[in-house]
């Protein structure tokens, strides 16, 4: 039987929304990369030039910007969308939205808004969200929940790779920036990023795209297997 919702967690720069869009659409579920949502958040809070650690001004701020939030669905997996707006094209992974988006994530009242467009979303149909805290808060009941574990030295070689960094970040660089933020989502006391204890566990750092999503899809097919557990 196929899992309704798919919950698929990690940390920073580990794959979810590249391995959460390539899975959506070889099984045409809708797909949620719900970092996205809080970097609409934060970039919110950087437009008004409000304080990010201010939590009255930030709750404030996410309810007037992720009112008019719609996830649409689609045959290759959906649209995040505000005002009518796509947020995939909105230019929310700017270094500064990076850097201020942990902070206002931490806040429940955030997380609670945030909460409840995700579970619109599941209600709605077969779906993969992406995130920290899927599988333990968002989604508890998903039938299959997956945790991507990357070292943190091949996340950081693949966004240099990838060149999804400034010219002349070095690969340190790259690996202390993730860090830090791992840190201040593990250590949140609000929904922190945690492996659900019915995770598996899949380490993707010697696999490709293809191969994880075959995994996966294999998973789904044959659901039994899916025990909790570390893959590598
Ligand atoms: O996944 P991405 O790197 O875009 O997430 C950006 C930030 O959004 C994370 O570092 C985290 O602070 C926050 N986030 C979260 N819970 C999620 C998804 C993202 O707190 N489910």
């Amino acid at each position: 039987m196929r899992p309704k919702t798919i919950a698929l967690d990690g940390p920073a720069g580990s794959g979810k929304s590249t391995i959460g869009q390539a899975l959506a659409v070889r099984l045409h579920y809708a797909m949620v990369d719900t970092g996205l949502i809080y970097r609409l958040v934060a970039r919110g809070v950087l437009d008004d030039g409000a304080d990010p650690d201010d939590m009255d001004a930030v709750v404030g701020i996410s309810a007037r910007v992720l009112k008019d939030v719609e996830v649409i669905r689609t045959d290759t997996g959906g649209v995040i969308r505000v005002a009518g707006r796509p947020l995939s094209e909105m230019r929310l992974h700017a270094d500064d939205i990076t850097r201020t988006v942990p902070r206002v994530a931490r806040f429940e009242r955030v997380r609670e808004i945030v909460r409840e467009i995700q579970r619109r979303v599941i209600s709605e149909g077969p779906t993969i969200l992406a995130g920290r805290d899927i599988g333990t808060v968002v989604a508890p009941e998903a039938e299959l929940k997956l945790y991507l574990d990357v070292s943190l030295q091949e996340r950081a070689a693949r966004k240099l790779w990838a060149q999804n960094v400034d010219e002349l970040t070095t690969q340190a660089e790259v690996e202390r920036q993730l860090a830090e933020r791992d840190q201040l989502d593990r250590d949140r006391e609000t929904s922190p990023m945690r492996i659900a204890m019915d995770a598996v566990v899949i380490r993707t750092d010697k696999m490709s795209v293809d191969e994880t999503v075959d995994i996966i899809t294999a998973m789904c097919g044959l659901e039994s297997t899916a025990a909790p557990g570390v893959m590598t």
